[in-house]
């Protein structure tokens, strides 16, 4: 299998601060991974060394086949990159954003002609050519940006929270346009916080601290990583009783998810134990991403 994205051990360090510590991972084409992780933990940081925007410390990577130390500069040409705050030119307008970007990435202006308005279609901008930038909502705008980005027509994408401060019905088509890409052969790269996006990555990376502590399709690791047993109880003022459910020897962890409370127990066999401690009958559940996420994350907390 070929892999259009690898690394091994790469690592970046800020100072004395380790960012990103020792990741190995390997991308095929046409998936869409996902990178999730807390705020802070390396997302961005471990994107621009993929990008070749940022040198790695340590370790080492490729991408479409070019070596992330040694040639950077071939990779920055080959991919399309959306930044986590990507710059539009608010003063130019659509079609010149385009126009622009076009330019960068030496795309001949006789081709230009037919690739901007494929943008232009692709990003449901028709109509909207000669609108400043600056005056469109941030959906489009983020829409925009992605048409920027692909302007090239690159077979590798990577989108760093492409779809924060969007509406959902805006980050709904946004990651419709993504998938119909990958479904086209493009491999994609996003990082996202919002776990309806995550179910649809064909692959889900999970980093906390700079270190990769979990990579598989959401359906396994919906299925293997919480040991023990998932149980969702209704008590009114649930957001009170997280800590002292939490300090029940059986209970190895409980978080709120609206007004409903999920505790994870040692085992199923303790939820008559749970019934009547809290007074009322729990529910067992299948773990959803976010409850692996927080389970992950926690985990990682605790040592
Ligand atoms: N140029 C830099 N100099 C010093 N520290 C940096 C630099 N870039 C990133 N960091 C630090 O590295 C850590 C990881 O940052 P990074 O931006 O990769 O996190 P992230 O996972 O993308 O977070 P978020 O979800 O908030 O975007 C943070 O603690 C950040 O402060
Ligand atoms: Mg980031």
């Amino acid at each position: 299998m070929e892999y259009v994205v690898t690394t091994r051990e790469l690592t970046r360090v800020f100072g004395s601060f380790v960012a990103v510590n020792k990741i190995s991972m390997n991308i095929k084409q046409g998936e869409i991974y996902g990178f999730l992780g807390p705020n802070g933990s390396g997302k961005s940081t471990t994107i621009r060394m993929l990008c070749g925007i940022l040198e790695p410390t340590s370790g080492s990577g490729t991408v479409l086949g070019y070596d992330l130390a040694r040639e950077a500069e071939k990779i920055k040409r080959k991919i399309g990159y959306m930044s986590q705050k990507f710059s539009l030119y608010d003063d130019l307008t659509v079609y010149e954003n385009l126009d622009f970007y076009a330019g960068v990435y030496d795309i001949p202006r006789r081709e230009r002609k037919t690739r901007i308005p494929e943008m232009i279609e692709m990003a449901m901008l028709k109509g909207r050519e000669d609108e400043m930038a600056v005056n469109l909502s941030s959906g489009w705008k983020q829409r925009l940006a992605l048409g920027c980005a692909i302007i090239s027509r690159p077979s590798i994408l990577f989108l760093d929270e492409p779809t924060s401060g969007i509406s959902p019905t805006s980050r709904r088509q946004f990651f419709k346009i993504i998938q119909k890409m990958a479904v086209e052969g493009t491999t994609v790269m996003v990082t996202t916080h919002f776990m309806d996006e995550a179910e649809h990555c064909y692959r889900i990376a999970f980093i906390a601290e700079g270190n990769l502590i979990a990579d598989d399709t959401p359906e396994n690791l919906k299925n293997n990583v919480i040991q023990g047993c998932l149980a969702e109880v209704s008590l009114p003022d649930a957001l009170y009783k997280v800590d002292d459910l939490e300090k029940l020897p059986y209970v190895k962890e409980c978080s709120i998810h609206g007004p409903l409370l999920h505790v994870l127990l040692e085992s199923q066999s303790r939820i008559e134990e749970l019934d009547r401690y809290t007074g009322v009958k729990a529910r067992i559940i299948k773990p959803s991403l976010e409850d692996v996420f927080i389970f992950l994350a926690k985990q990682k907390k605790g040592g």
